[in-house]
């Protein structure tokens, strides 16, 4: 089979006879293709620097002219014919905090350079005949680009890019900018990136507190809003509507250049999001009023993005185990490994487990601990939090996100602080902080300062929560290893997502408990796995055919809660057993 080698990137296998273009992108080099490979946009274009392929075509000779004695192709229109080596100009995404798996992309979006002019019958047909001469089809056009055709058509015609979306004609732009939007749906807080839909980069992120916090800070709150309240999933529709509106606004972009959204959340968020009353899931058997990927339009949403953009979800798993753990699963690749657990600790965790062709997921509630909620110096992590603290009998180190003076603690300081304490023998197993160098008492409770100038500091009660928190998860963790008879030395890889795990040092994860006794290569960091299976969902036909599988194929569970068995999970430490 021939090799295709992309400087700077590697080296891949393809078959003879491969077109350049569709066998790049399976291989998960993001290479932009504005016109979907007709020959059109000229964004596909690569500078071949060896090798055999087939010989230019009329299309590249129009659109590359003198690029093409200087090795420049477009990628759509060659074909391998033997060993090539090619370099891509790849644009740089601006964000790169998480790591993407390589899929192979398939955007829903056409940018197609036209001709619109008066011509009978009609302005339009005479746009689809052309666009159906050059190859695209298109079945209609919407009102919004007839609106474009009426400012644009001449008797002499303009020039446009026509943006087509699932076989419509959405748009009449001028260049060659469109973009999708993934959103991930948090108790919390609210996540979104901007996708340029031509090459698959992202290429632009914003965060929020979602705006549903003032309904109640936890899922049960917001159900019970919904359940008694005349409007109250209107409201909490709109307030969570409006924090996306605003992330939408910060990410700079002309908002109707955004034509296709996909978001991720937990089942409750979900629900809301779309104005469905989660009431359903508040009380036994906690079941979901519907599992599969919903589509809307944005208007029907009030989403302030191109009114033509479909808003789409990733499919629910069941019960309180959402979209954003179907996420998690496409972006850490869960199904590529034989034996795998993956935790998602944010404001309510998920754990799922794989062994062989079984998939088994069961939520945890963690409560709101790991995100600092609860704590007397708890904060998310977020500028000015410390994320990681070193303790040892000289004294205490600390990073502080973003430097500066420390405000609080996040998730992953405390799980930091914990595993040190208990080394350094200031904490014993059953959670009791005991006295010593930095431990003061302070009306009648011990806590240990980090520091002193600002109080900031762990305190007794805090360790108390922590351990709950920590229970909750390594309950399910070990229910679910059970239940597949899997031995932790089994496990081919521990995955941890959310934003919570990205500053979290695994040493002291298993220090105090909160992940399994494993090799500390073993356990890998995803971030905010739920927006990433979001964008792969957005981009990729496999992608968003395996998220469908998962939705299928993975068993939700109960996992029984037994006092003593939870009374047991409360001492800190390694695990002793599976
Ligand atoms: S994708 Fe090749 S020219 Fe548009």
């Amino acid at each position: 089979m021939p090799r295709i080698i992309v400087r700077g990137v590697g080296e891949f296998e393809v078959e003879r006879g491969a077109n350049l273009l569709e066998a790049l992108r399976s291989c998960g080099v993001p290479i932009a293709a504005g016109c979907g490979g007709h020959g059109l946009c000229g964004m596909c274009r690569v500078r071949v620097v060896a090798g055999e392929l087939s010989p230019p075509t009329r299309r590249e000779a129009a659109l590359l002219s003198g690029l093409l004695e200087r090795g420049w192709r477009l990628a759509c229109q060659a074909t391998v014919l033997g060993d090539v080596e090619v370099e891509v100009p790849l644009r740089r995404a601006r964000v790169k905090r998480r790591l993407r798996p390589s899929i192979p992309i398939s955007t829903p979006l056409l940018l197609i350079p036209v001709r619109v002019v008066e011509n009978p019958p009609s302005v339009e047909e005479a746009l689809i005949s052309e666009l159906r001469r050059l190859g695209v089809n298109v079945r209609t056009a919407s009102l919004r680009a007839l609106a474009s055709m009426a400012a644009a058509a001449s008797r002499g015609g303009s020039d446009k890019i026509a943006v087509i979306m699932d076989g419509e004609l959405v748009d009449l732009i001028d260049d060659y900018r469109g973009f999708g939007l993934a959103v991930d749906i948090g108790t919390t807080s609210v996540a979104a990136s901007l996708v340029d839909l031509a090459s698959g980069n992202v290429v632009g992120e914003e965060v929020s507190l979602n705006a549903q916090l003032r309904f109640g800070g936890d899922i049960i709150a917001r159900i019970q809003y919904a359940a008694t309240r005349a409007n109250g999933v209107r409201e909490l529709q709109e307030a969570v509507v409006d924090t996306v509106n605003s992330l939408v606004e910060k990410l700079g972009v002309p908002s109707e250049r955004i034509y296709r959204v996909v978001v991720a959340g937990n089942s409750v968020m979900l629900h809301l999001f779309y104005g469905v009353n989660p009431r359903t899931l508040g009380s036994l058997p906690f079941e979901p009023v519907y599992r599969r990927s919903i589509s809307a339009r944005s208007g029907e949403l009030g989403l302030r993005v191109n009114p033509q953009a479909l808003v789409e979800s990733l499919p629910i798993l069941g019960g309180y185990v959402g979209g954003d753990v179907v996420g998690d699963m496409l972006a850490s690749r869960i199904l590529e490994y034989g034996t795998a657990m993956m935790i998602d600790v944010g404001t309510n965790g998920e754990v799922v487990v794989k062994k062989g062709d079984r998939l088994v997921a069961a939520s945890t509630p963690a409560g709101p601990a790991f995100e600092g909620v609860g704590l007397s110096h708890g904060m998310m992590a977020v500028e000015g939090a410390v994320e990681r603290v070193k303790v040892s009998w000289e004294g205490v180190e600390y990073r502080v996100i973003g430097g500066g003076d420390p405000q609080g603690i996040c998730g992953s300081g405390y799980i930091d602080l914990l595993a040190e304490l208990l080394r350094m023998g200031l904490l014993s197993e059953s959670g009791r902080m005991v006295r010593g160098p930095r431990v003061r008492e302070r009306e009648g409770v011990l806590e240990f300062v980090l520091d002193e100038e600002r109080g900031v500091a762990l305190t007794q009660l805090d360790v108390r929560k922590l351990q709950l928190a920590i229970a909750a998860v390594k309950m399910t963790e070990k229910y679910l290893l059970r239940l597949l008879n899997v031995d932790v030395r089994e496990l081919e890889t521990v995955i941890v997502a959310g934003d919570f795990g990205y500053h979290l040092d695994p040493s002291n994860a298993m220090e105090v408990g909160l992940l399994p006794k494993v090799d500390e290569d073993l356990v890998e960091f995803i971030g905010n796995g739920s927006l990433t299976g979001a964008e792969m969902f957005m981009l990729s036909r496999e992608a968003r055919e395996e998220a469908l599988r998962l939705a299928e194929a993975c068993e939700v569970v109960e996992v029984p809660r037994h006092n003593k068995a939870f009374i047991e999970e409360l001492k800190l430490g390694k695990w002793r057993e599976p």
